[in-house]
């Protein structure tokens, strides 16, 4: 098996954020003047200032509800079998993830299949290469992801991945400014998709469940399966 991308992917460490809470709707009605855009990134994006979601605009993505209830059973059921198999871990204190069990899958089910070919066609640019297995991570509800940037060796300039079983927040970090930071609400059944400097140039994490909130809104984190798909490097 090839190496799993998480135990390879750079950490950075680092305490918590508490600061004020922005998004593009909240400000000074400039959602409505930006447009329809705007309002709709509003319900999956906030940061700590205009100037940090500028710098990531077009660079993130949330599509909520990007797979049905019915695709999400299908998934799972393709998923569940191996996951089983193996222990939640829990006690590296070097891993970049904490409380996680995961798998690599080449092949899918019809379903699935038809369901990945819409994540390549939403998330990736036409013929970009991409890294064959897709990564299928199972957080438990103690579990998090501690901020990181994938491995630049192994993954190109695209990550999308898709969100079951439970609401998360995934927080991005300029890697050279601890101080601001940009919130994701990835929606149970959404799709996200992080490219270029916000892949490149911000760490990403998912949130523990005690520190899970969006706009203030507390969210809860139950256990949650992502399946990741990357491409190479070119
Ligand atoms: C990773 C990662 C995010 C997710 O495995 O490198 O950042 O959605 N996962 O599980
Ligand atoms: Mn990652």
């Amino acid at each position: 098996m090839t190496p799993p991308l998480i135990r390879v992917v750079k950490q950075v460490q680092r305490k918590s954020l508490q600061c004020p809470v922005l998004n593009w709707f909240s400000t000074d009605n400039s959602a409505l003047r930006k447009g329809p855009d705007c309002k709709e990134e509003s319900k999956w994006l906030c940061g700590s200032s205009q100037e940090i979601l500028s710098a990531v605009r077009g660079q993130v993505k949330v599509k909520q509800n990007f797979i049905s209830e019915e695709e999400e059973s299908a998934i799972f059921k393709e998923v569940e079998p191996g996951l089983r198999k193996k222990r939640y871990e829990f006690d590296h204190w070097d891993d970049a993830i904490h409380g996680y069990r995961e798998t690599e899958r080449l092949q899918w089910g019809v379903m699935c299949e038809s369901i990945l070919r819409r994540v390549r066609v939403a998330a990736f640019p036409e013929g970009s290469p991409l890294l064959g297995p897709i990564h299928v991570l199972d957080l438990d509800k103690e579990g998090y992801i501690k901020p990181h940037i994938d491995s630049v060796k192994f993954c190109g300039s695209t990550i999308a991945g898709l969100s079951l079983l439970s609401d998360s927040i995934m927080r991005l970090v300029p890697e050279n400014n601890s101080t601001d930071w940009v919130d994701l609400l990835l929606s149970r059944r959404s799709l996200y998709i992080l490219r270029d400097d916000a892949r490149f140039k911000f760490t990403h994490e998912i949130l523990k469940d005690e520190d899970s909130f969006f706009s203030g809104h507390k969210i809860p984190r139950h256990r949650r399966i992502s399946v990741i798909c990357r491409n190479l490097p070119v």
